[in-house]
């Protein structure tokens, strides 16, 4: 019976000392067909084992559900990982941060009155117990001593940046232990004194997360740990983008200094990211340190392994550093090729709002009520009131989440941005409707935002006076790409188009939305993500998987202005402009 301990300094793989080289592939921002492929390439490069997180929010999007379907197979991933001949990290939150939405808390959660997130709370520990048994289900019969790849799981996520409610994280471990999870516990932390104090508890292995400097915050590290194994659970070996930012990446030497200096002492690594993937649909997440800002649907992260599953000159030097310390496969994984160049333009179009009626129900209320007032888990909502007889004037509102654009009679008059803290517009004309279409760019995952509302928070004035009487409309545009488009009319607002293009065989694509303004785009069908003129990001990347020989379907929400109306494929990746 194999299995995983913790020793004096390393850990013991059936009493051997065992260094564990990782490397962090989250299964649900990968299309599932390619799972394999980016396992493979971990091996590649001489990794031992994968980890990843579980996104609570993607697997239950209603309480009582846990949803294990196509991309959220999580223990056909698991199995993968196994017939690699690898093991597996499993770090089921239940808060993740990750750059996921809510840091992967539901948003159905939010709506139980009293809940408090991330402590010894009944109502929350009784929903995280419902959701962790569901995940340990999968998780437990796939531990190492049952001849699984699992040979550690991880205690919620950085909680001392957080909180130190001790109770909590003993509820955790009680939970996990109950739920037949028999392999070592472990913590991660920034390598702060506060926060690993914080963090961690008794009987939990700690570990940290860090990209540079790794000898002095192992030091730190061992001041709280005396013994055991080093672990950097995260080694930011790149970095995420936010909207309206540079693209960040840092220099292979940089990052292959760090790594030298983790493996030397004899140190246990988990990349993060060895591959990031992509935040299809609405799934980013958003910071909020005094501003908000959102995060791209790229999460390239500068990784060894690009957004398409391709070798960066990251992965040679990281597999030439770790073949000092470690066995790596002769095997080198073949540069990603060109991806097949086409345009073709946008045709069939459709005004957004004249479709509002088949994308959702209309609710009325005296105030216009908040997405989580309407069960509207993500996405979009049009607000509407009547306005007859009242004079032009400046609207205002409390605050947005997180994106308004204002219509008077159907006609746009502007927009208002949470991230550039705007919340007042002047009305240039009398009209006798107002419709405010309101965007959650991504749920705050980090930091006390967490968990906050969504749309129009709080009073909406015209000239002073309170506006009420609202009708609000939960849209879910995911249903746009099965609606018949031909015929409909148009308006001057957001407009849906489409076009079709016909490929040889199914293949990678890289769709180039530079000429556009902000929205959503479809290819058959599958949501890949939000475009923004702002940048950096200029492709959405498209898997393979969701493509086919023949006539392929784009269809594109564009909420702005195109400069172009036209779909572009370009050759490759294209991340934005760096600082260097
Ligand atoms: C922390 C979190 C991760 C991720 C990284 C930044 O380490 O634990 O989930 O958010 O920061 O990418």
């Amino acid at each position: 019976m194999a299995e995983l301990t913790i020793g004096e300094k390393d850990f013991l793989l059936d009493g051997e000392p065992y260094q564990i080289l990782s490397g962090a592939l989250h299964y649900f921002r990968i299309h599932p067909d390619q799972w394999a492929d980016r396992i493979h390439k971990a091996r590649l490069m001489g990794l031992n084992t994968i980890e990843t997180y579980v996104p609570w929010n993607a697997h239950a999007p209603r309480r009582g559900e846990f949803v294990t379907e196509g991309g959220l197979d999580l223990e056909r991933f698991l199995r993968l990982v196994a017939a690699e001949g690898m093991h597996a990290i499993v770090r089921p939150g239940p808060y993740i941060c990750a750059e996921w939405s809510n840091g992967g808390l539901p948003p159905w959660l939010l709506r139980i009155p009293g809940v408090e997130l991330r402590r010894a709370e009944p109502q929350y520990l009784k929903a995280l117990t419902e959701y962790l048994q569901a995940v340990y289900r999968i998780v437990a019969p796939l531990q190492i001593d049952r001849g699984g790849p699992v040979f550690l799981v991880q205690i919620e996520n950085e909680y001392g940046a957080y909180g130190s409610d001790k109770e909590y994280l003993a509820e955790l471990v009680r939970v996990t232990r109950e739920a037949d999870i028999t392999v070592p516990l472990t913590t991660i932390d920034q390598p702060d004194p506060q926060m690993l104090a914080d963090g961690s508890l008794p009987g939990l292995h700690m570990t940290a997360s860090f990209g540079s400097r790794s000898t002095e915050r192992f030091a730190t590290l061992r001041q709280f740990q005396p013994t055991g194994p080093l672990m950097c659970m995260e080694f930011w070996n790149g970095w995420f983008d936010s909207w309206g930012f540079h693209h960040h990446t840092t220099t292979v030497e940089e990052s292959d200094t760090a790594l030298d200096e983790i493996l030397r002492v004899g140190g246990s690594v988990n990349f993060y990211m060895f591959h990031g993937g992509t935040n299809f649909g609405m799934t980013n997440g958003a910071n909020d340190k005094g501003a908000y800002v959102p995060l791209v649907t790229s999460y390239d992260y500068d990784a060894p392994l690009d957004e398409a599953g391709h070798p960066t000159a990251k992965f040679h030097a990281f597999r030439k550093t770790i073949a000092k310390y470690a066995p790596v496969p002769d095997e080198v994984p073949p540069p990603g090729p060109a991806a097949p160049v086409l345009e073709v333009a946008l045709q069939e179009r459709a005004g957004l709002l004249g479709l509002a009626a088949e994308l959702g129900a209309a609710r009325d209320a005296d105030h216009a009520a908040t997405f989580e007032e309407l069960g509207q888990d993500t996405g979009f909502v049009l607000y509407e009131t009547s306005v007859e007889g009242r004079a032009p004037g400046v609207l205002t509102l409390d605050e947005v989440r997180d994106r308004a654009w204002v219509f008077a009679d159907g006609v746009p008059v502007g927009i208002l941005a949470r991230d550039s803290h705007e919340r007042s517009i002047r009305l240039p004309l009398a009209s006798s409707t107002i419709g405010i279409l309101v965007e959650d760019q991504g749920r705050v995952n980090y930091g006390p935002r967490l968990g906050e509302e969504k749309g129009l928070i709080g009073e909406i004035r015209l000239a002073g006076e309170p506006l009420t009487g609202w009708t609000a409309t939960p849209l879910d545009v995911e249903l746009l790409p099965g609606l018949d488009l031909a015929g409909r009319s148009t308006d001057h607002g957001p407009t849906v188009l489409t076009a079709e293009f016909e490929l040889d065989a199914p293949a990678d694509l890289f769709l180039d939305t530079a000429a556009w303004g902000k929205g959503l785009a479809w290819v058959n069908g599958f949501d890949l993500g939000r475009y923004w003129r702002r940048g950096p990001t200029r492709t959405l990347y498209v898997p393979g998987p969701v493509t086919r020989a023949g006539v392929n379907r784009i269809v594109v929400l564009e909420l702005e202005a195109m400069a172009e109306p036209v779909a572009r494929f370009v050759e490759g990746l294209s991340l934005g402009q760096t600082e260097f």
